[in-house]
């Protein structure tokens, strides 16, 4: 396959994404070297790992796998509020149910966007008192942050565009694409 081939919107969703951003050999490599980053920082001690439902799916279980130490998991589901574009009212669908206090926690989530949803989320976890927390997330978009939100992981550093794919929805739909891409402005408008 020629790299142009490898880089071109499967024809099945040419209509609706515009274009890869992020291809899956991209995320693969990455994602093996954020845990080689994460692991050399926690030192091979027990870590519970939070991730934020449902946009972590792919890069959780793509991330986990190369985490070579001890681990417990657990989910909190939070979600913006209808199905736009614009992060609006956030909804806690899910509770922690692991006890933190005193653990090294890393919460995992796809893409730090507005700032949000973990300036809510972090506040919620810091007054479980972990003995560390760390942010680890695929995409940071720092062009639309409101909230003064840092991560201490970040996989890609991407534009303002209405990214798809790998986790990532629209209206809940183009999770399951291999890779990230580009929307088209028509389905979103
Ligand atoms: C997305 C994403 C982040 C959040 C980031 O969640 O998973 O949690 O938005 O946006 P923010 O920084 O502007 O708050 P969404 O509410 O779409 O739920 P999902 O994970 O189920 O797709």
């Amino acid at each position: 396959m020629s790299a142009k081939q490898k880089n071109s919107v499967p024809l099945r969703w040419r209509k609706e994404v515009e274009r890869i951003l992020i291809t899956d050999e991209q995320l693969v490599r990455r994602v093996k070297t954020l845990a080689r980053e994460i692991e050399k920082d926690f030192r091979g001690r027990e870590m519970v790992v939070i991730s934020l439902l449902s946009g972590t799916v792919m890069f959780l279980a793509d991330l986990i796998r190369h985490l070579n130490l001890p681990l417990r998991l657990d989910f909190i589901g939070v979600s913006s509020y209808g199905s736009g574009t614009a992060s609006g009212e956030l909804v806690f669908t899910k509770e922690l149910r692991l006890d933190v206090r005193g653990r090294d926690v890393l919460l995992v989530d796809d893409i730090l966007d507005t700032g949000k949803t973990l300036s809510r989320v972090l506040p919620k976890i810091r007054a479980l008192e972990p003995r560390r927390l760390k942010i680890c997330v695929l995409l940071d978009k720092p062009a639309r942050r409101v909230e003064k939100i840092r991560a201490d992981y970040v996989g890609f550093a991407i534009p303002d565009f209405f990214v798809v794919g790998y986790g990532l929805d629209f209206a809940e739909r183009y999770r399951n694409l291999p890779f990230v891409g580009v929307l088209h402005p028509h389905v979103y408008q």
